[in-house]
């Protein structure tokens, strides 16, 4: 796979293809600009190349038609005032708007295009889709991480119809880093898997067990394990269909001699709300009508130690329901031992993301990734295709 910079970009029409499926608020204006923050070293370096930097993005899943919601008009202001320079908003990705678009560009002008997905043949990969965008450009970069785990026209076939291909610098930090982590990792090499399901993050398990030194399990899918183990876990979430499968993990474990630290304490509450009453009990200890919400200190300190002794650190999921403050207490602390331990630290997952800016701690750690379902299907071991593409 090739890189930006390893390609000839001066004077040329540069198509990137990036992520800006960013969060909007009610009254259409962007919520989170991170994504597109994300994109500003590669957008910039092409400017200063003297490229005309043609930009294009999918957000939401407007399903191949025109809806005004999902527009990505509002993100032309953010990124302009991001880039200090004038973005021009072309109100669609191909056709005659946007090849007169390209064709009046200078060099180091930036456009951006409206989103991809209006076009049914984006989501379906479609080759003719592909050429129409192709038809744009000389060079195309891929720097949407993010998305890199669907083939779409965007990403995968407009590979087959543009001469020169390469990724971006967001998309070569991302790989690199992972590769770093979980490829030839400083050891002892420990996994933080947390979230809702055992379901979403099975593949991911019996993946990193194959890997890592340490897995550390909280979230609400720590308890479908110690049900697993036989311990009461009242009405905290649990899905008994997959106590077979944590089962046969938790055996994976131990014959592959991974360490697999589960919760010995945990935060109850009657409900998931802000304002309940909550207690703190062994795991032996779980009355029926209550629920786990998050870890509790003692588990905080083995987690903690287990993390901090570690050399390299991969952390998906939240380990409570840390959006309330009587159930942050868990993921908090962690992140304290994920900086503590100056180990190379890398997070991924939506939730994750969030729950680490909120600490305030987002720039002591490695690298927090762009993706979420793209960061989870590398954890799975899999192949993204919009990286195969560019092999
Ligand atoms: C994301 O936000 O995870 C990516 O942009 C992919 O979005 P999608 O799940 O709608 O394909």
């Amino acid at each position: 796979m090739k890189y930006l910079d390893q390609v000839e970009v001066s004077g040329k029409r540069v198509f990137v293809r990036v992520d800006f499926n960013v969060p909007m608020d009610k009254s259409g204006n962007v919520k989170d600009d991170t994504r597109v923050k994300a994109s500003l070293n590669t957008v910039t370096y092409l400017r200063e190349k003297g490229a005309r930097v043609i930009v294009a993005s999918h957000l939401g899943r407007p399903k191949g038609k025109r809806v005004e919601e999902f527009s990505l008009k509002p993100v032309a202001p953010v990124f302009s005032a991001l880039l200090k320079k004038d973005v021009p908003f072309i109100d669609d990705c191909i056709g005659e708007k946007a090849l007169a678009a390209v064709a009046a560009m200078k060099a180091g002008d930036v456009i951006l295009l409206e989103n991809l997905r209006f076009h049914p043949g984006e989501d379906k990969n479609d080759e003719a889709f592909a050429q129409e965008l192709a038809r744009l450009c000389d060079v195309y970069i891929n720097d949407a991480f993010a998305v890199s785990h669907r083939a779409a026209a965007s990403n995968t076939a407009i590979t087959k119809f543009v001469p020169v291909c390469a990724a971006g610098f967001l998309l070569k930090n991302e790989i690199e880093y992972f590769n770093k982590a979980m490829g030839d990792p400083a050891r002892p090499l420990a996994a933080i898997i947390g979230g809702a399901k055992v379901s979403d993050k099975i593949k991911v398990l019996e993946n990193v067990i194959d890997r890592v030194d340490r897995l550390v399990v909280g979230g609400g899918m720590a308890f479908t394990f110690l049900k697993a183990q036989g311990y009461n876990v009242g009405k905290s979430l649990c899905e008994t269909d997959m106590l077979d499968l944590a089962g046969t993990i938790l055996d994976k474990a131990k014959a592959k001699n991974v360490q697999f630290l589960l919760p010995v304490d945990v935060v109850i509450a009657r409900t998931p709300t802000a304002d309940a009453d909550v207690k703190i009990v062994d795991i032996k200890n779980i009355p029926d009508d209550w629920m786990g919400l998050d870890i509790g200190p003692a588990t905080i300190a083995t987690f903690s130690e287990a993390v901090k002794s570690a050399r390299t650190i991969v952390w998906n999921g939240p380990l409570g329901m840390f959006e309330l403050a009587p159930f942050s207490a868990g993921t908090f602390q962690l992140v304290d031992a994920a900086v503590a331990s100056g180990a190379l630290t890398i997070v991924g997952g939506g939730d994750t993301d969030t729950a680490i800016h909120k600490t305030g701690k987002s720039d002591r750690i490695s690298y927090i990734s762009t993706g979420g379902g793209a960061f989870l299907e590398l954890l799975e071991g899999k192949t993204l295709p919009a990286v195969a593409a560019l092999g």
